[in-house]
This record gives structure tokens, sequence and C-alpha cells, in this order.
């Protein structure tokens, strides 16, 4: 295994703190006004909200996303949910959140402002007897650039994309005590070519979740993470607490710190009700004097931070710094970096992949963006070698040779093939993959066995005339192809509830006296979608591997048969070699 394998492997989640593209978001207050409204911009961002509850509203949809009257209600029909971002007024926020925690939700994100101190007490209370954590209240939430959002940081999904810089490979995690200059800290250091890992507001109340030296611990135990830069306030001791931290060696990450509140006097609440300076304590200057004496770095004026943290960033020869190249692009691509006398793909040298990594690996590493474990990639191998050719009657076969016997270009015939490739001709891959999760996911909603999901699922589809995709072959009653491919999933430890709809699928065949067994499209789909990979892509998957078999049709029907024959689609015969095998010699 290569080291950037076996790190993906370790880290494949440890790339943010708090938020990222993979987290399952449910939004409490969904049918309001700014749940509604905030939900749509967290989704524009790529979070991935599965659900929303407001009590009484159970069985409505709001943009696309199901309503249930309790988190309990939504978990037990969804499964686990890892985040609940509340959006529902101050006076409702302690049972909505007291219920999302019971439910097993291990992070609730507070927005709301003025919830009363007792209750954030209790809903304390409820976090630490459930082994969980919340943000806020009075918080507009994290936000992991390029990867997702909870709450209100950023605005438009556009802006966010443009003002705060993606912590690719690595970046610098942002910690404010005051909503405004969390995006504001984010934007600035943005324009100084500063990447981000996450943006992190902890919110201005008196009595909060995470604090700031939590949330400057998890950004050090973040492997992406290279510096913590802090957007600090007077009042409280938390900047005392996390300089405590920096003088026990328990943050060893680089600190680069603002204070606001430089000119407010003893008595004064300066903006939120936490920053208040009562007997002589969180004072501007003791703060100052304590982050620097544990070796933080304290700018004196907001402006100075970002070019600090980029000196910084310099000095320890940091990832976090944007070349001048990335500094004045208009547009990112994510796949593949190209500099002179060096081309990486999604971050791997290519001269490293080239002999290390089989082909189905790297098509792994490019549409799914990292490298598979190496049971995986052998099945990505397999599969890609089980769609290479089917003979000469597949509609792509027929397209392409039917071109090329005009004397048309082998790009243009394997084109012609290419675009054969549709929705009845390899689509029932991607169909497939869909129909299946619809079953599994009903199986969830409605509480029931998968193999009773099938069966309720094939009933009415048989009733409303539609068919069940990857099922049936109108040649193979078993399909050589398949069973092979289950065995290098089963060997590769790939048996989500893809696979497992599909054996119920088949049970519920079988129970109706029907012998439709699942064929090679219907064995990919399951197995690509287990693999998490992108739906949209399972036809392309399809044509990658077809089209070897399309530019040899191609050329045989050039060099061998006459311009513009008549093609029989069906009668043809097969005069290539006679049946060898691998064990033999004879491919050596
Ligand atoms: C939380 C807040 C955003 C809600 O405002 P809003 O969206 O205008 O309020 P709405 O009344 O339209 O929506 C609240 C929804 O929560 C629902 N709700 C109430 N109790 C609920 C509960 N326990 N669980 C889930 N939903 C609940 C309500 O039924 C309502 O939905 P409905 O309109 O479909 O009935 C607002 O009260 C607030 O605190 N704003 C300030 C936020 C802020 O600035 N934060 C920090 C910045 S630094």
């Amino acid at each position: 295994m290569l080291a950037g394998q076996r790190r993906f492997l370790q880290h494949e989640t440890a790339m943010a703190i708090l938020i990222d593209e993979k987290k399952r978001v449910l939004v409490q207050g969904i049918t309001g006004r700014e749940g509604q409204a905030r939900t749509r911009l967290m989704r524009d961002y790529g979070t991935n909200v599965v659900a929303g509850v407001t009590p009484g509203k159970g069985g409505q949809v709001v943009l696309g996303v199901p309503v249930f009257n309790t988190p309990q209600e939504a978990v037990n029909s969804l499964g686990q949910v890892d985040i609940s971002v509340v959006f529902v007024p101050a006076a409702g926020v302690k049972d909505a959140a007291i219920s999302a925690l019971d439910a097993g939700i291990k992070l609730a994100v507070l927005v709301p402002d003025r919830v009363p101190v007792w209750d954030a007490m209790e809903i304390a209370a409820a976090a630490k007897a459930n082994g969980a954590m919340f943000l806020g209240p009075n918080t507009l939430g994290a936000l992991s650039p390029g990867k997702g959002v909870v709450g209100m940081i950023g605005g438009r999904a556009e802006s966010a994309r443009q003002w705060f810089k993606p912590g690719v490979p690595k970046g610098v995690g942002v910690i404010s005590r005051s909503g405004g200059m969390a995006s504001s800290t984010g934007y600035y250091l943005g324009q100084a070519g500063v990447r981000i890992s996450t943006i992190v507001h902890i919110g201005g109340d008196a009595v909060i979740g995470i604090r700031l030296p939590d949330a400057a611990l998890m950004f050090e135990a973040d492997p992406f993470t290279e510096a913590i830069v802090i957007f600090g306030e007077i009042g409280s001791s938390q900047e005392e607490e996390l300089a405590q931290l920096i003088v026990d060696r328990k943050i060893t990450k680089p600190v680069i710190a603002y204070i606001g509140g430089k000119a407010a006097r003893e008595g004064t609440r300066f903006s939120h009700a936490g920053a208040i300076i009562e007997g002589g304590r969180g004072t501007h200057a003791g703060k100052v004097k304590a982050l620097r004496e544990a070796g933080a770095i304290v700018v004196d004026a907001f402006g100075e931070l970002p070019n600090a943290v980029v000196q910084i960033l310099k000095k320890m020869k940091g990832q976090s710094v944007m070349s001048e190249a990335d500094k004045n692009a208009v547009w990112n691509t994510a796949i593949t970096r190209v500099e002179p006398n060096r081309v990486a793909v999604r971050g791997y040298d290519i001269a490293e992949l080239m002999g290390r990594v089989s082909f189905g690996a790297a098509v792994h590493l490019i549409l799914r963006g990292e490298l598979p474990s190496p049971p995986i990639a052998r099945l990505m191998e397999a599969i890609l070698v089980s769609s290479i050719d089917h003979g000469a009657t597949p509609p792509s076969a027929l397209a392409a040779r039917t071109v090329a016997s005009t004397g048309a270009s082998l790009s243009a015939s394997v084109a012609a093939g290419i675009m054969s490739i549709n929705r009845h001709h390899g689509g029932a891959i991607e169909d497939c993959a869909r129909q299946l999760k619809a079953i599994a996911d009903r199986a969830a909603r409605e509480s029931i066995s998968m193999d009773e999901a099938a069966t309720r699922t094939l009933t009415a589809m048989r009733e409303a005339g539609e068919r069940m995709a990857g099922f049936g072959h109108r040649l193979h009653t078993k399909d050589p192809r398949t069973a092979r491919l289950f065995e290098l999933a089963r060997e590769a430890g790939v048996d989500g509830v893809h696979m497992q709809a599909t054996r119920a699928v088949e049970r519920a065949f079988a129970d109706a006296k029907k012998s439709v067994p699942i064929n090679v499209d219907g064995a990919i789909g399951a197995i690509l979608a287990d693999l998490g990979m992108n739906p949209a892509a399972f036809n392309g998957i399809f044509m990658i591997a077809r089209t070897p078999g399309l530019i040899a049709h191609v050329i045989e029907e050039q060099t061998r048969e006459r311009p513009m024959r008549r093609i029989d689609p069906v009668n043809h015969g097969y005069d290539g070699p006679a049946p060898r095998s691998l064990t033999t010699n004879e491919h050596k």
C-alpha cells in the first residue's frame, strides 16, 4: 500500500473539524422562515442535509428534505444523524436541543440569540449525559471551506466559495467569539492567500457549549490544520485558558490572535453578554499578556492579522498559503494539478502512481477523489474487465461498426458507439442502484425487513407496469460475470445496503416463482453504490470499460469488411482463438 493510501484510510474523515461534506445534518425549525432559507444555502454549499424537524409538521417535504415531528423519528427512519442545527425561536431552543441530544445526535448547533442562561445550562447537562457537544447558543455556526456549513456563516454559497479558500492540502483553523468577525477573518485570510480548514463561531453568550479552548484542542488534533487563528474579545477566561494550554504543550500549533475590546472600560458590556470585564478579570491587557507570554502571536490591529498569519506559515514552510498562480486563478479544478515537470492527479504524483496502482484504482481515484484499498482496487479492475466487450450485437458495437463502415475516422466511429450508451444500454447500472436505494430507504422508513421492502416495491412496480433494472438477461440465465464480481466484493468486504437489497430482490422474485437473477449491470450498480460512487458517473464507468472493445470492433470492421456493407445485427459467427485459460501456458 502506498503511504498516501494508508494516510487516507486512517484519516478519511479528519479533514476539517465539526462539519464536512459527509456529516448527516438535521435542521430543527426547517419549516420556519430562517430554517428554510438557511437549508437552501447550506445545501447549495454542499452540506448533506438529510432531514428536518418541526413538531406537528411531520410528513411534509421542504426543498426535497423529509420533515419529521421529532429528531428521534428522523433517526428511527433515516438512521444516524451527526449534527442538528437549530433555527427555533429562543423559548423553544432548550426542548429542541435536548430532544436532538437524547436522540443520539452528537453535535447540536444552536443559532438563536436570547436563549436564557438557565436553558443553556440545562442543555449543557443533557449534552454531558449523552456524551455530546453543542455549539452556541447565539452562534453563526461552523463552515469548512469547500465541504459544508452548518448555521449562517458565509451567506450565499457563491460568495462563500469566493471568500473562503479550501484547506487543501492544509489550512488554518479560525475560532471567533464574534459572528460578523468570523466571516471577516475568513475573508481577509482568503484575500491574503491563506487556506482554511474550518471557521468556528463559538457564540457570544455567557454560557456556551464548545468554548474557545475546546475548539483549539479540536484543531490541534486535526492533521489538516497547521495553525490556529483567534478572533478573541474581552470578558470570560477563554483566551487565558488557551494560553495555559500552550504553556502545558497541549496546543503546539502556532496561535495567531487578535483581541477586540481594547477601549472597553470595566463594567461596560462590549457587544456580547459574555464580553464583560468584572472584578478586573477578562481584560484586554490581561489576555494579550497571557497569550504573548505563552508564545502566541498577538497583533495590535485586526488589519495586521492576515499578514501575521502568512509570515508564520512561510516561516514554518506551511502548505496553507496559496501560490501566486492559485491566488490569481479565476476558477479552480480539484482533479489534476499540472506544473512544469510535475503532474499530480488528486494530489498524487503521476509518476508515483504509474506501475504501482492499477487502472481500476486510478479510475476510483479520479472519480471518487481517493485511492481505494487493494481489495477494492481489485474489484474496480474486475468491473472494468467485466464490461470490456460483449460481442458484436450490443447497440454500441453495432453503431460503432456501422459508422466505421462508412469510412469514418476511429474517433467518430468510437464516439458513435459511446453515444449509444444510454438509459437502455448500460443505463441499468445507475437505474438499478437507485431502485436498490429506494428499497433500502423504504425498509428504514417503514421499519420493515429488506425482504418485505423488496416484495412491496416489486408489487408496486408490477402494478405500475415498471421493470426492476439490472435483473434478468436476454441471453444468460446465470451471468458468468456476476458471480465473480460478487466473490470479489465479498473479499473486499463490500456489503452495504445496496448489496443487501439485491439479495432481497432475488428472494422476492424466487418467492413469486420467477427466475430473474441479477445481471452484470445490477451487480456493478450495487457494488459502485456501496462504494459510495456518485451514480451520475456509473454510465461513465461503463463507457470507460467498453471503449477498448469498441476500438477493436472499429478496427476489425475497417480492416476485415467491405465499406458500406449491410451489417446483420444477429447472424455472425466467431473465428477468434479457441477457449484458453490463464492457468495454462498459452497466454505467456
Ligand atoms: C432562530 C430564529 C432564526 C428563528 O427565526 P424565524 O425563522 O424567523 O422563526 P419562524 O417562526 O419563522 O420559524 C421557527 C420555526 O421553528 C418551529 N419550531 C418551534 N419549536 C420547534 C422545535 N422544538 N423543534 C423544531 N421546530 C420548532 C416553529 O414551528 C417554526 O416553524 P413554522 O413557521 O413552520 O411553524 C430567530 O429566532 C433568531 O434567533 N434569530 C437570530 C439568530 C442569530 O442572529 N444568531 C446568532 C448570530 S451571531
